[in-house]
C-alpha cells in the first residue's frame, strides 16, 4: 500500500477512480515518459510499441488522460468503450473493490460521453500507440450499425480500433460472439475500419467450440489481433470479499487462471495466424512474461493498478526487460510463444 491508498480507498470506488483520472488529466505528460529499451520494443499488427505493457479499456473511457497514462510508462493506451451516443450507464453503485481477493466487480454498462466528444479530445500527437474501443448503445435498434459507425469514426484517428462484444453489462451484447451475428459484425467492422488495424475483444467465458468459432471468424474477416479477455461473469468459489456477490464482471487476480487458459485455447485455435493480446489478472513482470511466453504479443491491465498504484506499468516494463535479458532474448518478439 502506498501513502495515498488509504485516501483513495476511503472514497467509494467510482469517486476514487474519477479523482485519479482528473489528477492524471491535469498532470498530463509531466507524469513521466513511456518506458522503453531496445529489448522492450515490439511490433503488433504493424504498430510500433515502445514496450508491450498496455492500459486496458475502461480505465480512461472518455480519453481524458491519455498523455498522463503514457507518462506512467505504458506502451499503449486503449480509450473507451465509446458508443455513438453518450449514455449514463447503470445506476450507482456499480463499481466494487474486492480487497481481500485483489479483484474488482463492475457493472458500469458503457457509461461514456459519446465517441465524438472523445475523438475531439484526442491529441493529434501522442507518446505511444493509442487504440479506441467501441461498443453499441444500450438502446440501439441496430447494434451492428452502431459498431460500424464507431469504427468508421475512430478509424484513421486512432492507431487501432477494438470492437468490444464481450462486456457482460449490456444485456444481449455477448450474443454477437456467435454465428451469423458475429460474421455480419466482423464484415461490417472490417469494411468500416479500412486500413486501420482492427482488434476484437472477447469474453473469458467461452468453451472450446466457441473459441474455435471466434478464431476462425476473426481469421476469415482479417481481424488484426484478438484481445483475450474481458471480465468474467463466473465467480470462483474461493472469493473471500464481502462484495463477491455483486453482479457484473469480475476482474483482477481471480481472473488470471481463466485468462491464461483462454490465451492457451486461442493460441491453439489461431496457430499464429494473428497476434494475441492477453489481459486479465496481470499484475507483475513475472505474470506479463508468462503471458508473452504463452503466446501473447502484448499484455494489458486494469485491476492491478487499483491495488499496486500508478508506478505499476513502469515496474512491469522494467522487470520484463530484466527477465528477457536473463533468458537471453534480445527482444520481446523472440520470447512470444516460447513456452510449450
Ligand atoms: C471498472 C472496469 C471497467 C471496465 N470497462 C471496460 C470497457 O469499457 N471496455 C472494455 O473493453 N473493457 C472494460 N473493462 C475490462 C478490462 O479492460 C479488462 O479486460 C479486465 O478488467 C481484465 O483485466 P484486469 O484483470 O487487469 O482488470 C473494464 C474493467 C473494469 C474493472
Amino acid at each position: 500500500m502506498r501513502w495515498y491508498h488509504p485516501l483513495l480507498f476511503a472514497l467509494d470506488a467510482e469517486r476514487a477512480h474519477r479523482l485519479t483520472i482528473r489528477m492524471l488529466a491535469l498532470a498530463g505528460p509531466r507524469t513521466g515518459r513511456v518506458e522503453t529499451t531496445p529489448r522492450l520494443a515490439q511490433v503488433v499488427a504493424g504498430l510500433h510499441l515502445a514496450n508491450p505493457v498496455g492500459l486496458a479499456a475502461g480505465v480512461d473511457k472518455d480519453g481524458e488522460a491519455v498523455a498522463g497514462f503514457f507518462g506512467l510508462g505504458f506502451g499503449a493506451v486503449e480509450v473507451g468503450t465509446l458508443t455513438p451516443l453518450p449514455q449514463p450507464g447503470n445506476p450507482k453503485p456499480r463499481l466494487f473493490r474486492l480487497v481481500e481477493d485483489r479483484a474488482v466487480i463492475n457493472r458500469f454498462g458503457f457509461n461514456n460521453g459519446g465517441i465524438d466528444a472523445a475523438l475531439a479530445r484526442l491529441p493529434a500527437t501522442r507518446a505511444g500507440v493509442t487504440g479506441i474501443n467501441v461498443g453499441a448503445n444500450k438502446d440501439a435498434a441496430d447494434r451492428i450499425g452502431d459498431y460500424a459507425r464507431g469504427v468508421a469514426l475512430a478509424a484513421g484517428r486512432a492507431d487501432y480500433v477494438t470492437i468490444n462484444i464481450s462486456s457482460p453489462n449490456t444485456p444481449g451484447l455477448r450474443d454477437l460472439q456467435h454465428g451469423s451475428a458475429l460474421a455480419e459484425l466482423l464484415a461490417a467492422a472490417r469494411d468500416a475500419a479500412a486500413m486501420t488495424p482492427l482488434f476484437l475483444k472477447v469474453a473469458p467465458d467461452l468453451d472450446h467450440a466457441q473459441v474455435d468459432e471466434i478464431a476462425k471468424a476473426a481469421i476469415d474477416h482479417r481481424i488484426d489481433a484478438l484481445i483475450v479477455s474481458n471480465t468474467t461473469v463466473t465467480r470462483p468459489h474461493d472469493l473471500r470479499s464481502a462484495n463477491a456477490g455483486e453482479s457484473g464482471g469480475l476482474s483482477g487476480a481471480p481472473l488470471g487462471a481463466m485468462a491464461r487458459a483462454r490465451l492457451a485455447d486461442f493460441r491453439g485455435a489461431t496457430s499464429e495466424q494473428l497476434p494475441l493480446i492477453s489481459v486479465g489478472g496481470v499484475g507483475s513482470a513475472e505474470e506479463a512474461y508468462a503471458r508473452i511466453r504463452g503466446g501473447a504479443s502484448l499484455v494489458q491491465l486494469y485491476s492491478a493498478l487499483v491495488y499496486e498504484g500508478p508506478g505499476l506499468a513502469r515496474t512491469i516494463a522494467q522487470g520484463l526487460d530484466g527477465l528477457l535479458a536473463r533468458d537471453g532474448f534480445t527482444n520481446v518478439a523472440e520470447a512470444v510463444g516460447t513456452a510449450p
